[in-house]
């Protein structure tokens, strides 16, 4: 398949703002600090990049989301200007640091179309931030929240970090309250990798590693706690507003949805990934070569993949046993191992259900709880 197959028929876009006010250390994303002299000539081949690949773009997009880096750190006029040559978008979302945003960047991004904010929060507790190395201390979370709902953003996401150096039980409890407090329609909670290489996990190393052995009950207290609170556990580190709570929305993140389900997405900027027609490719994470290349009408340097069945198959199970919706077997049978299947039933892990659509597949709660290892288990 070539992605000329695909010409018309992608419906997800994301955008990469690389651009960071410093360099948190537990981070390993494609960021780039400062550089506010970057900024103009950045948007400018992001545009560029858009017009050689917009052909593959559906008429009606479902989702646009731009991440990051922060791209509420991008100079405000340059954001604007993006936003505006962007396609439009049923679900538009931008990532956003709190300490950006002012009563005026949150109006400006209303004005521009985005309807979705996902605010990096991270935590309340001040020693915590301050571990992590987070520019916005609790008020600036909660302001931002504030300034956001003011603009008229009725779907927020606040993202947590747990297994933070230092964090006990209580102090996850405290950020969930606090969190909660906040009425957000959407919450990830994310254990916190420690990334080899970055100066965070050589700094808290020993600690990290305790912290990890945590890290099962952590989890179990982010969803016992969210679920009690009315939302629903719909991905396994995303939770949304549940039926009682939504007025009748659904307020999964449809961006994030479209990749679990392993739809195609085009990804444009620097570092970004594209999934079309079962080829994935990277673009460059160098500025300079990203900038350079598409400046003179070319495609960014980019490693391709090609993605066989069996990859795509394994991929499908990987990510679709994520969801609290059943995974048709059709198009997964090929990755699973049915003699594991058979013992992580027995075992009250997964469970079989058939519907409308053909049987399908899901973890129960307990198997959800041990996530990974259990579809590990399952692979051929
Ligand atoms: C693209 S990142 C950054 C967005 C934004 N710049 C910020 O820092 O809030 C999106 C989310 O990934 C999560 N994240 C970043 N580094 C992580 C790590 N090492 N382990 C787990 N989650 C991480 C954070 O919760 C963060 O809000
Ligand atoms: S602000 Fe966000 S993207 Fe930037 S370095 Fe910190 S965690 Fe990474």
């Amino acid at each position: 398949m070539t992605t000329a197959a695909a010409a018309g028929r992608v419906r997800h876009l994301y955008v990469h703002l690389p651009f960071c006010a410093h360099r948190c250390g537990y981070c390993d994303f494609v960021t780039v600090v400062g550089r506010r002299g970057s900024h103009g000539s950045y948007v400018d081949a992001l545009i560029g990049e858009l017009g050689l690949e917009r052909n593959l773009l559906a008429p009606d997009l479902e989702t646009v989301f731009l991440g990051g880096g922060t791209p509420t750190f991008t100079d405000a006029q340059e954001l604007e200007r993006l936003l505006s040559a962007l396609p439009a978008g049923r679900e538009v979302t931008v990532e956003a640091n709190p300490e950006t945003v002012t009563a005026a960047v949150a109006k400006q991004l209303r004005s521009c179309g985005v309807n979705r904010v996902s605010l990096g929060a991270q935590s309340f507790q001040p020693e915590l931030l301050r571990v992590l190395e987070r520019r916005a201390g609790p008020d600036a979370v909660r302001s931002a929240f504030y300034y956001l709902r003011d603009a008229s953003f009725e779907n927020i996401s606040v993202d947590l970090l747990y297994g933070i150096p230092g964090q006990s039980p209580s102090d996850l409890d405290r950020d969930l309250s606090e969190a909660l407090a906040l009425g957000p329609e959407h919450l990830s909670c994310y254990e916190l990798e420690a990334k080899p290489g970055t100066r965070f996990t050589y700094r808290h190393g020993a600690e990290l590693s305790r912290q990890a052995d945590a890290m099962e009950t952590y989890f179990e207290r982010v969803v016992a706690t969210l679920t009690a609170s009315g939302y629903r556990w719909y991905e396994t580190a995303n939770f949304c507003l549940g039926p009682d709570r939504a007025g009748g929305r659904d307020l999964r993140a449809r961006h994030n949805l479209g990749y679990w389900l392993g739809r195609d997405y085009l990804g444009i900027g620097l570092g970004a990934v594209s999934t079309i027609e079962g080829v994935r490719r990277r673009n460059t994470p160098r500025l300079q070569a990203y900038v350079t290349a598409v400046t003179a009408g070319a495609p960014p340097p980019r490693e391709l993949e090609l993605l066989d069945g069996h990859v795509r198959s394994r991929e499908r199970l990987m990510l679709g046993l994520r969801l609290d919706d059943p995974l048709l077997l059709e198009g997964v049978a090929s990755a699973i191992d049915r003699t594991a299947l058979g013992r992580m039933e027995r075992l009250g892990l997964v469970c079989q259900t058939g519907g409308s659509g053909g049987p399908a597949l899901m973890l129960t709660r307990r198997g959800r709880m041990l996530g990974g290892a259990v579809t590990a288990e399952l692979l051929a």
